[in-house]
Parts: C-alpha cells; structure tokens; sequence
C-alpha cells in the first residue's frame, strides 16, 4: 500500500451541529463516495476541560481561549442537559486527507466562509458576541459547527490525542505503536509507576501505545522534559472516565 493512501485526518463534530441536527448532513458530506475518505476511527466523548484544553493548546493566552473551551465541552449549547455535552470524534484516512476535508469545511470564521465559499459546512456557522464581565463586548466566538486538521503535524497531534491505537484498525494504523511494558497510574496531574488509590490506570504491560506517548511517559516518569505534556499523553486515557471530570 502507498504510504500517502494513510494520510490520516480528525474531525470533531461540534457541539452547535449536534444541537442543530446536521450530524447526519456532516457524515454525509463527508462518505466515501463524496471525498474518497474512509472512516478509520470514531468515538462520542464528553469533552473534560484537560482535553480542550490539549486541543486548543496553541490558542492558551489569547482572548477567546475560555470561549473556545467552553464550547468544545458543550457548556454554551447544552448548558441545562449536561449528558448531552458530547462531540463525535472521527478519524478519516485517504489521500490527501487533510487539504480535502479542509476545503470542504471552509474558512474558519462562518461570515467569511459564506462570502469566500457560500454552501461549505462552515458557511452554516454562527458568530457569537463574548463580553467581559461588564457587558463590554470584548470579541466573537466563531461557532463553525465542526474541526478539521489544519495541517500534516496538527492531524499527527491531534489523532494520537483523542484516539488510542486500538481504537483504530490495525492495517489502518498510520503512526507506529509499540507494546507496554510498564504500567502507568495517573491521579490528579501526576504519573504514578504502582497503583494509587483513586488513580485510574493508563497502560498496562502489553497494551499497544503509541511509540511517541510511550517515549514520553518513561521521560517524564524519570522527571525528564519530553516532548509530548504528561495532559497530552493521558488525555485520550481519559475519555469519559467518571472519576477524572474534574482533573
Ligand atoms: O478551527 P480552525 O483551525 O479553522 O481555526 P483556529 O484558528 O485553530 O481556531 C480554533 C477554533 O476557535 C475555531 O474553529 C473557532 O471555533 C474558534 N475561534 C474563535 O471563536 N474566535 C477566533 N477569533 C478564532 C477561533
Ligand atoms: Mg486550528
């Protein structure tokens, strides 16, 4: 197999589609027989704060940065129905993954997408005022019903942050895994190597990880810096664990 027929992508479907029923529109904009892309994995997570914010990582500091959050987790379109705060994550894989859906989904901001590219998903979207605490308004949150990787390291991240390699076929697999022999706690932003109570229990010798996370968590159980955060390793360990909502 051609190694560019790997080409992997995530999409989330955002809280404002889920709300707005278009799920089923999104998934079928997006078939095969539409993009040439196939699903490799998917999932429905309750997003916790940790994830967002491992998601959003490269906007921390800037002023839309809590709206952001707020909204992948489901806080601004089911803020009375907490059980249905939840995204659809999804994994496409094809050639040229990545460049296909972000054309299909358009421009970023909803207000451009329907002046640039009028009938892209995002062209769909909404702009929102955000205020401070005075009421002044202080900015817009672009509610733009979906994500999509922008680029070929942002999908590498982004896929090894919500899926574990098991969630996704092994022949579709396309970043290499490596087998734990180790096991990893974690509890409250610390990475244990023996079981702490109420800790929830990340890996386990045997399971399959992915070979940059495993690099990571043996760096940083020693105390050195490594390249992925101890949050961006655990995050996907995470997903829809009771007992780390609030971690
Ligand atoms: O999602 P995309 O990669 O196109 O855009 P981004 O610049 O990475 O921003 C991430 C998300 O933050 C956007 O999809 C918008 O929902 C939101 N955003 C916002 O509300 N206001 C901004 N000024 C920029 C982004
Ligand atoms: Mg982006």
């Amino acid at each position: 197999m051609d190694k560019r027929d790997l080409e992997q992508t995530l999409v989330l479907i955002k809280p404002d589609a889920l709300k707005n029923s278009l799920t089923g529109y999104l998934f079928s904009t997006l078939s095969e027989f539409h993009t040439g892309l196939h699903y490799c994995g998917t999932k429905i997570v309750h997003v916790s704060k940790m994830m967002a914010e491992e998601h959003y990582a490269e906007h921390r500091g800037k002023i839309f940065f809590p709206a952001i959050l707020d909204y992948l987790m489901g806080h601004c379109h089911y803020s009375d129905k907490p059980w249905k705060q939840r995204v659809i994550a999804i994994a496409y894989q094809g050639r040229d993954a990545i460049r296909k859906i972000r054309d299909i989904v358009g421009p970023t901001n909803p207000l451009e997408a329907r002046l640039e590219k009028p009938g892209c998903i995002r062209s769909l979207g909404t702009m929102v005022p955000l205020k401070d605490a005075e009421g002044n308004m202080i900015g817009q949150r672009m509610d733009n019903l979906i994500h999509a990787s922008a680029t070929h390291n942002d999908a590498e991240r982004e896929i090894k942050l919500w899926f574990k390699p098991n969630d996704i076929p092994p022949l579709m697999r396309a970043y290499p895994t490596e087998q734990s022999r180790e096991f990893y706690y974690f509890k409250e932003n610390r990475l244990y190597g023996k079981y702490e109570p109420d800790s929830v229990c990340i890996l386990a010798p045997s399971d399959v990880v992915w070979k940059s996370d495993l690099e990571s968590l043996r760096k940083l159980c020693k105390g050195i810096p490594a390249s992925g955060s101890l949050k961006s390793v655990v995050a996907k360990y995470l997903i829809n664990e009771k007992l780390a909502e609030n971690w």
